[in-house]
């Protein structure tokens, strides 16, 4: 153990999945201090995830939910600040794409705080996502670079980043590993929506793109109305508070749900007969549980799934929509993508060997 500290900032449902391995690594090497933003603060968007995984409570919480773009992100900025101001950690860990990341990672930089940031090097190429902006940032200021595939190292090296840089894999798969085997046992997700394996497809959908775009989230709406197949879909807060403004509901093959656990989650892809979706990492996931991704974007960060032939770039177009789910099955091999499942045990030993 050590007496250098480490400040994780989280705020975002993706980042409490994605910050549980590395934690788990770097307990017993450094002191962790852990600030939760509040960006996601519903019990089923963030405490549910604290309790599955077995993350400690926070030493901060922000408190900053909700706002517009630059609001949300000046409020953490302001807050972030006078946590390090109180604590001075040696290294700052940043995850991700989201507000809260590029508060992090601004805060960091201008405390003059090394930073770590986790996911790097993942470009949509689509500057119009918020998204894009928080990565494209918040790796021009990063210390360490932790990328989790060849394909993110390269897209830094055509930005001029490569010192710094690690090619560790994903914790996303270490997350899946180390969970999936607890989820098998503890969900009861399918027997209580009463759902048999291959039976249904699985959708979500959140990127703001959609959602707040009147036509696109309707034309997705009547795609998953035309399958052939029941259809769950968990929904975002952020998607339920649009439907609700439009007005918008779904055909009776649709099965809307609140958010879920990540024990859930897991459960209902792996056990689904397609994944529609427009997160991130729920490509990844499909692509890591062998279940065809049917992705409602143009483009996407992680292109390998698509090039390894298990996830197709549909958008958001009805009759594209339903022909793709009808008519599509890989066939391929999925080689491994992502790592071996110890990327937070890389991510850790770079950490020692570089802040000691
Ligand atoms: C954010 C990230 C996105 C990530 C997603 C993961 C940014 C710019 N976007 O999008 O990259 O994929 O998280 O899910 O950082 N809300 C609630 N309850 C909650 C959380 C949010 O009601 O627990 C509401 C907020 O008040 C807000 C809306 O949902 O009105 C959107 O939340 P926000 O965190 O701003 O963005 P996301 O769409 O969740
Ligand atoms: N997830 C979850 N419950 C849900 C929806 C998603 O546990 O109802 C998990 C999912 O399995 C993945 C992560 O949340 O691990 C993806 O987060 P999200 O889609 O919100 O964000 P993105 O990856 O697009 O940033």
């Amino acid at each position: 153990m050590t007496n250098k500290v480490i400040a994780t900032i989280v705020g975002a449902r993706p980042q409490f999945i994605k910050s549980a391995p590395v934690s788990r690594a770097l307990a017993g090497h450094f002191r962790e201090i852990l600030i939760h933003t509040g960006q996601h603060y519903d019990h089923g968007m963030s405490d549910v995830f604290f309790e599955e995984m077995n993350i400690r409570k926070p030493d901060f919480n922000l408190g900053v939910g909700g706002g517009p773009q630059g609001e949300q992100t000046g409020r953490m900025l302001i807050e972030i600040e006078k946590v390090f101001a109180a604590v001075k950690p040696n290294c700052a860990l940043v995850y991700g794409d989201t507000n809260s990341t590029l508060a992090g990672a601004l805060s960091a930089a201008k405390a003059g705080i090394p930073l770590a940031h986790v996911e790097a090097g993942l470009r949509s190429y689509n500057r119009a996502m918020p998204e894009e902006i928080n990565r494209v940032l918040t790796d021009h200021v990063s210390t360490f670079l932790f990328c989790p595939t060849d394909v993110s190292v390269a897209n830094l090296e055509k930005e001029g980043i490569s010192r710094g840089v690690h090619q560790v894999g994903d914790v996303m798969y270490d997350a899946l590993l180390h969970n999936l085997e607890l989820a098998r046992g503890r969900s009861q997700i399918l027997p209580r929506l009463g759902l048999k394996p291959g039976g249904y497809a699985l959708a979500t959908v959140h990127r703001a793109a959609n959602t707040d775009d009147r036509n696109r989230m309707h034309s997705i709406l009547e795609g998953f109305a035309n399958l052939k197949t029941r259809v769950v879909f968990p929904v975002h807060p952020r998607t339920r508070k649009m439907m609700q403004e439009w007005g918008m509901s779904v055909h009776s093959n649709v099965l809307l749900i609140e958010p879920v656990g990540y024990f859930d989650m897991l459960i209902l892809q792996e056990n689904s007969n397609c994944i529609l979706t427009d997160s991130g990492g729920i490509q990844k996931e499909a692509y890591l549980l062998g279940v065809r991704c049917i992705t409602l974007r143009e483009e996407t960060e992680w292109v390998e799934t698509v090039a390894a032939g298990w996830n197709r770039l549909v958008g958001v177009d009805t009759q594209s929509i339903v022909e793709t789910h009808a008519a599509w099955q890989p066939q391929t091999e999925r080689p491994p993508l992502y790592g071996n499942g110890h990327s937070a045990e890389k991510i850790c030993r770079i950490l020692i060997s570089s802040l000691e």
